[in-house]
């Protein structure tokens, strides 16, 4: 057998993998939930990759000039939000072709009914009908195969991904138990704080990228000014309080949002308000999202606008993070007895 460079260790060195769509305009919930999570883990003990996820983005109809600049886009965002290539591989999905390849092979271990379960494709099918793709489906195999390649340990996310965190991690025994151990499982990383930011406009809604509504997200790349109408116009309750408590969905994710931003504990936030109106908390809400924002859109401006590097960058990304990639596809090659053999 072929040397086999991927076989999980024990413990191993911590790796983590992660992902985004290059869809729509990224929001405060992908920054809190996602990003955030992203920049604090790169760590010198640890080796991070974080991709764009192209492949996945196409699952449902894209214009394609607007696919390459969203991709552009969402690099230059994620670099000026902190994501350091000197510390981190910063790729684009498409860039490696084994992720595409271990999609294949890893759809071909899964059980077909797994994938018919998962709540996200079940809402998105459901909306979209006869125009559901066969991608849409399999989606949670590719997210699989990208977080299965790096031998990844930590995958920070959402509270919206703990399901296909969870598939890939039975996707993983069910291969290694068919073809012996390959894979090392990895665990999903989700805040206790922030891992589901609600709509500005409907908090029982998940902040998502594909709402029209345009007082549902704030996004990175708002203004000031509008950043202050969004948080205005945001729904709240006529209870007049102001506590974290479920009940009241729309103050209790102010009051998350304005903790993420600011670092402070719950029962400072809640002194801080004690006795004040819903216009005050939504002001401070604002203003702490305007300066939290502020140095992440000042980069973004210098990142943007020089998309040669951008783009030098990106493929130094794909080249590295192909060369750990490839050691997986060959060991999973010869397990599965695809090829003939000798490398
Ligand atoms: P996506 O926009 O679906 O590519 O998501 C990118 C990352 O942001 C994933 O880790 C998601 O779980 C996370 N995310 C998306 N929406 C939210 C939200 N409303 N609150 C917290 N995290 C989110
Ligand atoms: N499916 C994830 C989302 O929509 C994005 C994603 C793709 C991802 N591949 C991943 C997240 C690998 C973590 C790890 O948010």
């Amino acid at each position: 057998m072929s040397e086999v460079a991927t076989k999980p260790a024990a413990g191993g060195p911590i790796r983590v993998l992660s992902g985004i769509q290059p869809t729509g305009n990224l929001h405060i919930g992908n920054y809190i939930g996602a990003v955030t999570q992203w920049v604090a883990m790169q760590q010198p003990d640890s080796e991070n990759f974080y991709c764009i996820v192209d492949l996945h983005a196409i699952t449902v109809p894209q214009d394609p000039k607007e696919l390459r600049k969203k991709t552009r886009e969402v690099a230059a965002i994620l670099l000026a939000a902190g994501i350091d290539p000197k510390r981190s591989v910063l790729f684009v999905q498409s860039q490696v072709l084994a992720h595409t390849e271990l999609a294949w092979i890893l759809s071909c271990v899964t059980p077909y009914g797994w994938l018919a379960r998962m709540t996200q494709f079940k809402d998105k099918s459901q909306k979209q009908r006869e125009d559901t793709s066969a991608g849409l489906l399999t989606y949670p195999v590719l997210m699989a195969a990208d977080i299965l390649l790096y031998q990844a340990s930590q995958v920070p996310v959402g509270e919206d991904q703990k399901q296909h965190l969870e598939l890939t991690r039975d996707i993983a025994m069910r291969f290694n138990r068919m073809f012996g151990e390959t894979f090392r499982i990895p665990e999903p990383r989700i805040l206790d704080v922030g891992a589901r930011i609600m709509g500005l406009d409907d908090p029982v809604k998940k902040m998502s990228k594909s709402e029209e509504n345009p007082s549902h997200a704030v996004n990175l790349m708002d203004p000031p000014d509008v950043i202050r109408r969004k948080f205005q116009r945001a729904t709240t309750d006529s209870l007049a309080t102001i506590a974290f408590t479920e009940e009241q969905a729309g103050v209790f994710n102010l009051l998350t949002i304005y903790q993420s931003f600011t670092g402070q504990s719950r029962e400072a936030i809640e002194a801080q308000f004690a006795g004040r109106g819903y216009g005050d908390l939504k002001k401070a809400v604002a203003e702490a999202v305007i300066e939290g924002l502020k140095p992440l859109q000042e980069r973004y401006a210098v990142f943007a606008k020089d998309p040669g590097q951008l783009d030098a960058l990106l493929k130094e990304g794909a080249a590295k993070a192909s060369a750990v990639a490839n050691r997986t596809i060959a060991t999973v090659w010869e397990r599965v007895g695809l090829g003939i053999g000798g490398g």
